[in-house]
């Protein structure tokens, strides 16, 4: 008896940890974006390239597509290579952009042109969130 009630708890402590790291916030992510993200990117539809793409449905649009904007040798290595945005690709990308560079391009001297990163993990959901808003 004592341990059935143990599992229960468990189950539910469990359930009650992995919602709370998939919350998501799409609108802390807007805010976010809106700081951060702007200074090289433009989030509207129709919006210019800046230093970096315009991001208007930048997850279907997938990698490498923003018209007219030059991106890396080391991005379009890493397109051609396949992949396309996921949550985790985007959470690997925003974590490290040169890393993920290297990673997907199979190419250790690959240099992002985006030189901004996003550590905190939260951060990252939200703004991913918020991605997948522009459509
Ligand atoms: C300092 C300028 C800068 C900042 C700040 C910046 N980026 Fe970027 N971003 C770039 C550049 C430049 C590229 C193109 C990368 C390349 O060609 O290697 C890029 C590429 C991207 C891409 C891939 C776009 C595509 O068309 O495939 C995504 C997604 C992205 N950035 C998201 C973000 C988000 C979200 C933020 C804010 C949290 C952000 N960036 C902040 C400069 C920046």
């Amino acid at each position: 008896m004592k341990k059935s009630v143990f599992a229960v708890g468990l189950v539910a402590a469990i359930s009650l940890t992995s919602g709370a790291a998939m919350a998501a916030d799409a609108a802390a992510g807007e805010k976010l974006a809106k700081q951060r993200c702007v200074a090289c990117h433009t989030l509207e539809q129709g919006g210019a390239n800046k230093v970096g793409p315009n991001l208007f449905n930048v997850v279907e649009r997938g990698p490498n597509a923003a018209e007219g904007f030059n991106y890396s040798k080391g991005y379009a290595d890493a397109a051609a290579a396949g992949f396309t945005w996921t949550d985790e690709t985007l959470d690997e990308y925003l974590a490290d952009p040169t890393a993920f560079l290297r990673h997907h391009a199979k190419d250790d001297k690959a240099r992002s042109k985006m030189t901004f990163k996003l550590p905190k993990a939260e951060d990252r959901a939200d703004v991913i969130a918020y991605l997948h808003t522009l459509k």
